[in-house]
């Protein structure tokens, strides 16, 4: 069998270390494993859960690292006196200022790092430098700003004398990487347009000893090719191994990793440690996004990462990943298909969505659920059959260019439900939206408020959180992050 791999889209260890197979401290992840698991906190949503009862809720399940996008001040102030070690971000249109000005670099370290580094403070412990700028959907858009961002902020920590404490890193897709002619894992390398950025980002991050970040997406390797094996996607083995001289891989995850370790090898960084920053799979939105798959992608990913295996190029000791996401956020952008906004292992308000272990033994052990929750008032707004019909459609398009709609769609939890109910579940979104404000079940007359739950078999017609503040703001800019445009593309031939 064939495989190629096409990509596209948008230290402190030491030599002996590698000799040794049961060698778990030298990639980055010291300690018990379940200290080597993150998660991935973004919050862009219309009613986020409020910081405290998330926090709360980490707490609970003992998750020990937390990766933000920003910086956000009401989110971080929620960690305060906490042991979690958080990292916090730089988003990409910072990126451009912060190059161009030490000034500004110092300021954003002072604000969002050094003021949260006092007793009973943040343990703030990484600074991810923008999110996956080199995508190739991007179009080279932050090329030229990326490395000298990261150098700039690299300085700052370090002249607030942080530069032990608190590390930079970039977090980018696996679209940098490329398998080149051979198509296989150990013919890593970086993608040609980006050469010169990766061997400054890589003397910068070693220089410093900070760890590089790769993002991986075995769930978008499968959604994008449908001749991608399923199997290879998840860890019970596969019918299409692939063999690349001793090594056997079978799971995409190993393949990418070494990838990257080959890569690292080649550029003359052959034990930088690495951190997976995000991966997960979806549990709504397309036919393979459900949480059966999800459940299973987890248990196995937690199991194999927190397992003393290691990859082929990296034996022992556990992978440090970051799991994305904790919670569904239902204002992500749709561009990289109608998942984005399910990729939590909660739901928007902090219930558990299937049983998984994060001790990586793979027990069938529930996650604890976020406690004193507050919701709106027990309403829901449905399809009012005597409305006029012929004003339906315009009606339901309006509630869901604003509304998350995309449980309706192919393959989806409420894709089954014919035209009233795919009208009634649209119009609750909307309502929910606008804080079931009075007018917002109107729908030229066909909307109607019901006390009656209308929830059938897998579609939950939610009610949304209250809010003790900020009102519902307008949808307007959906931006960042996107998970991944593209990770690896396997083509099976
Ligand atoms: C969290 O860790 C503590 C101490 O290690 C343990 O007793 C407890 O059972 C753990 N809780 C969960 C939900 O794993
Ligand atoms: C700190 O981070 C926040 C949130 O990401 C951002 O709005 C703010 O501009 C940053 N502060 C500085 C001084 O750059
Ligand atoms: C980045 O720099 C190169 C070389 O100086 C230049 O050709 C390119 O236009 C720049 N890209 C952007 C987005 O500014
Ligand atoms: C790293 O590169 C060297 C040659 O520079 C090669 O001998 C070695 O096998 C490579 N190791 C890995 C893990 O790719
Ligand atoms: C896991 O536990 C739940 C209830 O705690 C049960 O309904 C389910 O069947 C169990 N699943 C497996 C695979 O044992
Ligand atoms: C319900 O809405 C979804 C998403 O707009 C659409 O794909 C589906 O065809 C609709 N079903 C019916 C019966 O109209």
């Amino acid at each position: 069998m064939n495989w190629y791999t096409a990509l596209r889209g948008r230290g402190s260890f030491n030599e002996i270390c590698l000799l040794l197979v049961a060698c778990a401290i030298g990639w980055g992840c010291t300690g018990p494993q379940v200290e080597c698991l993150g998660i991935n906190w973004g919050t862009l949503s219309s009613h986020p859960l409020p910081s405290p009862i998330v926090v709360n809720m980490l707490q609970a399940n003992n998750i020990s690292k937390v990766k933000l996008f920003d910086a956000d001040p009401n989110v971080l102030r929620a960690f305060a006196g906490s042991d979690i070690e958080v990292t916090v971000a730089i988003p990409n249109d910072m990126l451009e200022v912060i190059a161009t000005s030490t000034d500004a670099a110092n300021r954003w370290v002072r604000d969002n790092v050094t003021q949260y580094l006092v007793k009973g403070g943040v343990n703030i412990r990484y600074v991810a430098v923008g999110n996956e700028p080199f995508l190739t959907a991007y179009s080279g858009a932050f090329q030229n700003v990326t490395v000298p961002a990261l150098e700039n902020i690299q300085n700052s920590l370090l002249n607030a004398n942080l530069a032990n404490q608190v590390k930079a890193t970039v977090p980018l897709n696996a679209d940098v990487l490329t398998s080149g002619d051979s198509m296989l894992p150990s013919a890593g390398m970086f993608r040609d347009d980006i050469q010169p950025q990766m061997k400054e980002l890589l003397s910068l991050l070693d220089k410093n000893q900070a760890p590089f970040t790769i993002n991986i997406y075995p769930y978008l390797s499968l959604q994008q090719n449908p001749n991608f094996p399923k199997d290879f996607a998840f860890f019970d083995g596969s019918t299409h191994a692939v063999v690349d001289g001793s090594h056997v891989y079978n799971n995409v995850l190993d393949a990418i990793y070494d990838l990257l370790v080959a890569a690292l090898n080649r550029t003359g960084f052959p034990n930088m440690p690495i951190f997976v920053g995000e991966i997960g799979w979806p549990t709504d939105g397309d036919l393979n996004a459900n949480v059966a798959s999800a459940q299973k992608f987890n248990q196995e990913l937690l199991k194999h990462v927190l397992s003393n295996i290691g990859t082929p190029l990296r034996p022992g000791g556990p992978l440090e990943v970051y799991l994305f996401a904790l919670m569904d956020e239902d204002q992500k952008s749709v561009a990289p298909g109608n998942f984005e906004p399910h990729w939590g292992i909660f739901t928007f308000d902090g219930q558990p969505k299937y049983p998984l272990d994060l001790t990586g033994q793979g027990r069938n052990v529930s996650l604890t659920k976020a406690s004193d929750v507050r919701y709106l008032p027990l309403r829901w707004c449905v399809l009012n059959p005597d409305g006029d019909m012929s004003k339906l459609a315009e009606n339901v398009a309006y509630a869901c260019t604003h509304a998350d709609c995309t449980p309706l769609t192919y393959g989806s939890s409420c894709n089954s439900m014919g035209v009233p109910g795919n009208a009634s579940y649209a119009f609750n979104r909307y309502y929910q939206l606008t804080n079931q404000a009075g007018n917002s079940c109107y729908f030229e007359g066909l909307g109607m408020v019901t006390s009656v739950d209308p929830s059938t078999g897998s579609c939950r017609f939610l009610i949304e959180l209250a809010l003790s503040s900020a009102p519902f703001r307008p949808p307007a800019s959906l931006t960042i992050p996107f998970a991944g445009v593209i990770a690896l593309l396997f083509l099976w031939i």
